[in-house]
């Protein structure tokens, strides 16, 4: 393949993906993808379905009809082993943040490795550092979650996420609770750390200046279905009325 090709490959792939729970019908029709090292911005109101769509990346959802697929691999058909080992080369950033709070920073982010992996203690170390320099927190190891503030415990959750060095990260409202300007900072770093790891993404986020920074496409979820898929300057100045309606009510 040439190195154009491999550009335009899609790495995550919805394909017409419905799930309903109960009698709510959630994900109507759901198509979309995600190009390898390309960055997916998903917007839209609250209860639209969008950490339900991050679910079903990981294989923590099934749909009902359609499908979901991965690197190729269609998640719900694969064996218990070949989604764990799927699952090691992917990172979730849980809309929670979900750090742990007896254990200190350092050991929070090492937790990855020392569940799944044999990596000798020595090198833990030194990739746990390395991960808090690249978030921009160099000498937090010590430190407890309850002594932090909250955009130093987003970069933890950060570097946890990234601690196995994997090719996709998911990232449920990174930002969720911060004030604007840490919200940005957050968002430059996601966006460096993309382009030095080269991973592909998917984030869901509602900050209009988050998105310009970190997106390089725009999905808007609405009843179930991509209303609109676009980069982030044809998606901004679109003049669709839905989404004119649903920026008006936006903060900022
Ligand atoms: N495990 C589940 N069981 C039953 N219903 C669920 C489950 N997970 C999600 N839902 C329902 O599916 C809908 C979509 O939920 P989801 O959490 O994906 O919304 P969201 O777009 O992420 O909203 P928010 O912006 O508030 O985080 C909601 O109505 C929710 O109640
Ligand atoms: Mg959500």
């Amino acid at each position: 393949m040439s190195p154009a090709e491999t550009e335009r490959e899609a790495v995550i792939r919805f394909r017409d993906v419905h799930k309903s729970f109960g009698a709510q019908h959630v994900l109507r029709g759901l198509s979309f993808e995600v190009r390898r090292g390309e960055t997916l911005a998903v917007m839209g109101p609250s209860g639209t379905g969008k950490s339900v769509v991050l679910r079903h990346v990981i294989g923590l959802m099934k749909p009902d009809a359609g499908s979901v697929e991965v690197e190729g691999h269609e998640v719900s058909r694969l064996s218990r082993e070949a989604l764990s080992e799927l699952r090691q080369r992917m990172s979730f950033l849980f809309q929670e943040g979900a750090l742990i709070n007896w254990l200190s920073v350092g050991d929070n982010v090492a937790l990855p490795l020392r569940e799944n992996t044999r990596m000798p203690e020595s090198e833990i170390r030194e990739r746990v550092q390395q991960k808090l320099a690249l978030v921009r927190i160099p000498d937090a190891w010590k430190k407890m979650p309850s002594e932090i503030s909250g955009g130093m415990k987003k970069r933890v959750g950060l570097a946890r996420a990234l601690i196995t060095d994997p090719e996709i990260v998911l990232y449920d409202e990174p930002t969720a609770g911060l004030d604007p300007e840490i919200s940005h900072s957050i968002n430059e770093l996601i966006r460096d750390v993309q382009h030095e790891l080269h991973v592909t993404s998917m984030v869901v986020e509602h900050r209009v200046r988050c998105i310009k920074t970190v997106a390089d496409r725009v999905l808007f979820l609405e009843q179930g279905q991509a209303l609109i898929d676009l980069p982030p300057r044809e998606f901004f100045a679109s003049d669709h009325p839905r989404l004119r309606q649903f920026l008006g009510t936006d903060p900022d």
